[in-house]
């Protein structure tokens, strides 16, 4: 069973809004940055090119349907798979039945995850009809019984992962988060929208500060457009929250979670890498891909992939090109001795750009962009679902 969770370990006097350790339960974590699952992108080659870069020690996987995990489906299993250097990690599972969530749960387990994790946020359609995903906000009976059945089983800590309600007419968040306490949730992590909402509109910190008003110690964890420092500390600050997660700024800008660190902690400016250090983690990250997936499909999926690096080399016409045809390790390697070599007219000695030529950091790579009502938003170079939510 997990044990009652601790408060996180504030430094007495310590301002809210602050990188340190926390625990889930009876789980230590060195920082309370934590990534958020993006099905499709926070595959294992991601997740470790981003923990190299540092300030991130929880990942979780994709959502993976229970009931192909119970059956070591193939693709299930390649959603769980991990290494030693992908610690710790959390399996986030959905699924509405709550014996099979307690299997799944036992199986997390026994396969070495650090942490449980329950859906209870996904709109999409295909995943509300089973009972499970962002359809158990309303119904907290069965969702308890879902943690109390997964809490009761295994040792490692049992959360789940909300959005602010069904839609601006039920924020049922701040009671199912009480009620999914009193069952025996380590934490809840909130994505401040509603399932109506999808990806549209701000994400409502007051809703969040909702939630952690109503808990009385299970860390409650923010999530939602945190794609700058700036943002970290208005989710902390306007929130109260304990830790906060990011998905898609993490995939903007993987360097992320240690800028935030050093600017919360420290005062620190964030330092935005250079060329050179931006081509050698995304090196990194196909290499982790054709390790994972083979050299083919690892090549195939990271077309799609490459371009967000690139968004930061300024000058990108030969690179953007190419990116989308390359098949191989090799292939790879040959277009960027072009690109290199197309790129000399815009670079100083170094290899860094002239300044005319440099993008801005925070307009045009993965922070600021102009959402459809004119607000700012994130861009959308991952694609969410458009429309009414009910036809996803
Ligand atoms: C493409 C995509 C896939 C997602 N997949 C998952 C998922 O598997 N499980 C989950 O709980 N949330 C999922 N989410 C929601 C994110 O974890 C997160 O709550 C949301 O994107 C808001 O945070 P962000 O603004 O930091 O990205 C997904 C979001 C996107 C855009």
């Amino acid at each position: 069973m997990s044990g009652p969770a601790q408060p996180a370990a504030a430094p007495s006097g310590a301002p809210e809004a602050t990188v340190r350790p926390i625990a889930l339960g009876p789980l230590q974590l060195r920082t309370n940055l934590f990534l958020s699952p993006l099905a499709g992108y926070t595959n294992l080659p991601f997740r470790l090119t981003v923990r190299t870069l540092g300030g991130l020690d929880l990942c979780t996987t994709d959502l993976v349907n229970v009931r192909s995990l119970l059956r070591r489906n193939h693709g299930a299993m390649q959603l769980v798979a991990t290494c030693a250097e992908d610690s710790p990690l959390a399996v986030q599972l959905f699924g509405a039945e709550p014996e099979e969530m307690r299997d799944g749960a036992l199986m997390v387990e026994a396969l070495g995850a650090a942490s449980v994790d329950i859906n209870m946020g996904c709109p999409v359609d295909k995943v509300v009809r089973t009972g499970s995903g962002s359809l158990l906000m309303t119904s907290h009976a069965r969702a308890a019984q879902i943690v109390a059945a997964m809490a009761s089983a295994v040792k490692i800590p049992v959360t789940a992962k909300m959005r602010l309600g069904w839609d601006a007419g039920a924020l049922t968040a701040p009671d199912l988060a009480r009620a999914l306490e009193d069952a025996g949730a380590a934490a809840v992590f909130v994505h401040g929208r509603t399932r109506e909402q999808g990806f549209s509109g701000r994400v409502n910190l007051a809703g969040i500060r909702a939630v952690v008003q109503a808990v009385r110690r299970i860390p409650v964890i923010g999530n939602g457009d945190i794609t700058t420092c700036e943002a970290a500390k208005r989710m902390f600050d306007e929130t109260g929250c304990t830790g906060i997660s990011i998905g898609r700024g993490a995939f903007y800008n993987p360097w992320i979670f240690g800028q935030i660190t050093r600017h919360l902690n420290h005062g620190e400016e964030p330092v935005h890498p250079g060329f050179e250090e931006r081509v050698a983690v995304m090196s990194r990250h196909l290499d982790h891909m054709i390790s994972f997936f083979g050299e083919d499909r690892g090549c195939r999926l990271f077309r799609k992939i490459g371009p967000w690096y690139a968004k930061q080399f300024g000058p990108t016409r030969y690179f953007r090109q190419r990116i989308h045809n390359f098949r191989s390790r090799a292939e790879f390697d040959e277009l960027m001795h072009g690109y290199r070599e197309w790129r000399r007219p815009f670079v100083d000695e170094r290899g860094e750009l002239l300044p005319r030529y440099a993008p801005d950091p925070l307009r045009s790579s993965f922070m600021v962009d102009e959402a459809d009502d004119g607000s700012e938003g994130l861009p959308g170079a991952i694609a969410v679902p458009k429309g009414p939510v009910a036809a996803w």
